[in-house]
């Protein structure tokens, strides 16, 4: 989710400042960019599904969980973020981004036509770990909106997934516009897969631990990638972690409010420096106040309690950033 309107903005941005020159060389680039998005032979890793039923429960934990899969593999609109826990996978959800293009979540059930069914556990995992589909194509929502998942937790997600019932969901196919394929030809995103080896493994357990904290926010549930100050076009984290995020228009019918993901650092104005475990723990429970924002948080209130608090003492360990981010929802134009 972070990254389709980040996407619009990109596009707006660049949009409004044509000339006669320019829409030249984006027309030649336009014709000659999707190329860009292939990389067939990016490396799969060599992981295989399992049916060991408690694997298949770590990654059903996972996939709804910190993972948050669930909130965009699905056919739900955003109005419904409370269905997001019933969630079969069976996709279909549009994302319309303007001028870029329309792209659609696929069915992740293993159905043999419309599913995964499909492809093989090396071509699944790889889209997980890396972002390259089993068309080849590099996706941009799989490789900058999702975390990086340990061996272990990748095989249990896909796990997962392969236990689900099979749906028969026919996902329309999604295709970038003229535009966005020109601004890949002239490299204007540094798009790039991920690497094939994932972050080392943090098992769970019942006593938090700072190491799991930093796994879990760095990657799995990447609280990192929308609470930090990342770049428009190579999407990497620029400024210091967890110091807040960029700010966004609301991508709903509230045009007129934007969305500022919090300074989350232990400062006097960071989160963690505001409040104990305890209430840090009841905030990521207590669910969305907002509508519209992208935050997870119907899947993050799922999470354990010792993987809760070993977010929040990792996150009592990152370095302290004075920074004010305000209102995290609030109208445009009314915060400094
Ligand atoms: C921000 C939204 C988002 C999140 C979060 C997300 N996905 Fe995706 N995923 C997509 C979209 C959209 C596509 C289709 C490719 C495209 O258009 O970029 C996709 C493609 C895939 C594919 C390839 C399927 C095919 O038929 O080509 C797999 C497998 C997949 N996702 C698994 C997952 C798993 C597992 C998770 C959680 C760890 C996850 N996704 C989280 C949006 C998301
Ligand atoms: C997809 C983007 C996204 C991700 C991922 C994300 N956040 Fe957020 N977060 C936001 C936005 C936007 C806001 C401000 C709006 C709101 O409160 O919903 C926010 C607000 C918050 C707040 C402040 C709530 C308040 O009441 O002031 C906390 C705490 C927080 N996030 C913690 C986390 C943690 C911990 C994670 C990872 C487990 C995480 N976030 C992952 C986008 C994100």
């Amino acid at each position: 989710m972070v990254a389709w309107k980040k996407w619009l903005k990109v596009g707006g941005g660049t949009l409004g400042g044509g000339s006669a020159m320019l829409g030249g060389v984006v027309f030649w680039a336009g014709t000659t960019g999707e190329q860009d998005l292939q990389f067939p032979d990016w490396p799969m890793p060599e992981l295989a599904a399992s049916t060991d039923p408690e694997v298949i429960e770590r990654g059903r934990y996972l996939a709804y969980g910190p993972a948050h899969c669930a909130i965009c593999h699905t056919g739900e609109d955003r109005d419904h973020p409370e269905r997001v826990m019933q969630e079969p996978f069976d996709g279909g959800l549009e994302f319309a981004m303007g001028p870029l293009g329309t792209r659609y979540a696929p069915n992740l059930t293993p159905d043999p036509e419309t599913g995964i069914g499909r492809y093989t556990d090396a071509e699944v995992a790889r889209a997980i770990r890396t972002g390259v589909l089993p068309s080849g194509e590099l996706s941009v929502f799989m490789s900058v909106s999702v975390g990086e998942l340990s061996d272990q937790d990748l095989v249990a997600v896909l796990s997962f997934l392969r236990s689900l019932p099979p749906v028969r969901n026919e996902v329309r196919q999604g295709s970038w516009s003229f535009l966005t394929r020109a601004f890949l030809r002239l490299g204007l995103f540094g798009l790039e897969p991920r690497p094939l080896e994932g972050p080392a493994h943090v098992p769970p357990g019942d006593e938090p631990s700072v190491e799991r904290g930093k796994y879990l926010a760095d990657h799995v549930a990447f609280c990192q990638g929308c609470h930090s100050p990342v770049d428009m076009a190579t999407f990497r984290v620029t400024g210091p972690p967890y110091s807040g995020g960029n700010v966004e228009p609301s991508h709903g019918a509230d045009t007129e409010f934007e969305y500022a993901p919090t300074n989350l650092t232990p400062s006097p104005t960071g989160y963690v420096g505001k409040v104990d475990e305890d209430a840090f723990v009841a905030r990521l429970r207590g669910g969305r106040q907002h509508l519209t924002s992208i935050m997870p948080w119907e899947n993050f209130g799922t999470m354990t309690d010792a993987d809760l608090r070993s977010i929040y003492r990792y996150l009592k360990t990152v370095p302290p950033v004075d920074r004010d981010t305000g209102p995290g929802y609030r109208e445009i134009g009314s915060w400094p």
